[in-house]
């Protein structure tokens, strides 16, 4: 199976090379854990080998993602202005549609699915930041619906894809996203017991295709990305 690199050298290993080629992975965790970093370093590696992508971002403007991202080493500047990378300004979009006080009829997934469908045919690696944006009054079974339809049809079109969901809306909605997307990578802060100390750990329950430890995985979030923790000796 073709993988493309998660941009996470080390994660790349526990995951026999990287990412399924044109599958959609789901990345869980709550605020601050790193869903929107990883999904940045996900997008500059991929733009690095020069596939075609595509970013929408629902809670933060394209500008201020770049800005992050490039304070971290990852800068996507140079891949927009060559329009390897488009930024869908699905922020914005929401934004309007609350000016507009049409109220009754919010932005939804199919909205992004419909976006996704018009997208390019070159277009090969999407992320989607963040799907729990359209989790709220909507009900489980309409939401695993349309997850599930936006995920057939990122897979179809064989876009290599991930979609973070913020932790709250994936309680509230029981984690249901992750029936239909191909694998899921939870991130989490956990009091390590040997050392009473909170530390980051992600946890991947599912990756279709692939053989997982089942292990917590120690990260941190340093000024150069994300990078597993050296595993530790409890002395
Ligand atoms: N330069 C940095 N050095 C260390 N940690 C950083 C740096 N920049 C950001 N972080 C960490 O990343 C976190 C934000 O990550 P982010 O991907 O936005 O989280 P999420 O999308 O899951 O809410 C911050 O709370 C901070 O702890
Ligand atoms: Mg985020």
């Amino acid at each position: 199976m073709a993988r493309l690199s998660t941009g996470i050298m080390e994660l790349n290993k526990k995951l026999q090379g990287g990412i399924p080629e044109g599958e959609c992975i789901l990345i869980a965790g709550e605020p601050g854990t790193g869903k929107t970093i990883m999904g940045m370093q996900f997008l500059y590696n991929a733009c690095k080998e020069g596939k075609k992508c595509a970013l929408i971002a629902t809670e933060e403007t394209p500008e201020k993602i770049m800005i992050h991202a490039k304070a971290l080493g990852f800068d996507l500047e140079p891949f927009v202005e060559n329009n390897q990378l488009s930024m869908i300004r699905f922020l914005e979009m929401r934004a309007y549609d609350v000016d507009e006080e049409y109220n009754s009829n919010y932005m939804q997934i199919d909205d992004i699915s419909n976006l996704i469908h018009m997208m390019q045919d070159d277009i090969d690696v999407i992320v989607l930041d963040n799907l729990g944006t359209f989790s709220i009054g909507v009900d489980l079974k309409e939401f695993r619906d349309k997850v599930d339809m936006l995920a057939y049809l990122l897979s179809k079109q064989k876009r290599t894809s991930i979609i973070t969901i913020d932790a709250t809306a994936h309680e509230l909605t029981h984690k249901i996203a992750e029936y239909s997307t191909y694998g899921t990578i939870r991130l989490m802060v956990k009091e390590n017991p040997y050392t009473g100390k909170m530390e980051r750990f992600m946890y991947i329950p599912k990756m279709r295709g692939t053989k997982l430890s089942m292990e917590l995985i120690g990260y941190d979030i340093t000024e150069e990305g994300i990078k597993l923790s050296p595993p530790k000796t409890n002395k």
